[in-house]
């Protein structure tokens, strides 16, 4: 799973090229959700491995506040803060001081999601089974709402997320917090 994340971080293309240390973002998008929401973490598979995931957190500040006390900790130990330029530095001060969302996006859409497929799973219909059994294990336990984050360069999965019904809540840096209610 973290290879996968890796191979789709360069606005939804192989981003292996970007980082010296593979793990980084995984240890960001992966990581903390298997470990902590495992109940939201779906695998598609076939003969060759792992092809995607999609991730979720049901109520994301409670899943902040997880992160603060069982997650960070290690990796800001492993990793201490270093004022260098490189992406593999951002990720690491990403550790120390993690973005959180804004209280606009949560306060109707309370939970949010990661969705990443390899090239060889894309444009199947994967994608949207994915969501939908995300959704339907969050509605499940009563969640009204879900937002992401893309990159603003990402912009076949802007379409994607607006074809299934997700609307523009605010604009970050360089990214797009979308929404959708569930109920
Ligand atoms: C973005 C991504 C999750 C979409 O998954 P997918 O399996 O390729 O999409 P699907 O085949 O399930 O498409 C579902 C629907 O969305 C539509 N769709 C997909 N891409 C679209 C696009 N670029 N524009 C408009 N509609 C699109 C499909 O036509 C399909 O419509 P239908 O179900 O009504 O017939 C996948 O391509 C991916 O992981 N890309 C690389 C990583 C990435 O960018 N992740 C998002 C990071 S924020």
């Amino acid at each position: 799973m973290y290879r996968v994340c890796l191979l789709t971080a360069d606005a939804g293309a192989d981003g292996s090229a970007l980082y010296e240390n593979p793990d980084l973002l995984g240890h960001i998008y992966v990581g903390p959700y298997i470990v902590g929401q495992p109940e939201f973490a779906f695998v598609i598979a076939d003969d060759a491995g792992i092809a995607g995931y999609v991730l979720g957190a049901a109520d994301t500040r409670k899943f902040e506040g997880w992160q603060e006390q069982e997650w960070w900790p290690a990796l800001r130990s492993q990793y201490p803060l270093y004022s260098g330029t490189s992406l593999d530095d951002e990720l690491v001060s990403h550790f120390h001081s993690p973005e959180t969302a804004p209280d606009s996006v949560i306060e109707l859409y309370p939970a949010h999601l990661h969705i990443d497929l390899l090239p060889r799973a894309q444009g199947k219909g994967l994608g949207r089974v994915m969501l939908e059994t995300l959704f339907a294990a969050l509605r499940e336990c009563g969640v009204p709402g879900i937002h992401l984050g893309v990159g603003e360069d990402n912009h076949n999965a802007i379409a994607f997320y607006r074809h299934l019904g997700f609307t523009e809540l605010a604009r970050g840096t360089d990214s797009i917090y979308m929404g959708m209610e569930l109920s």
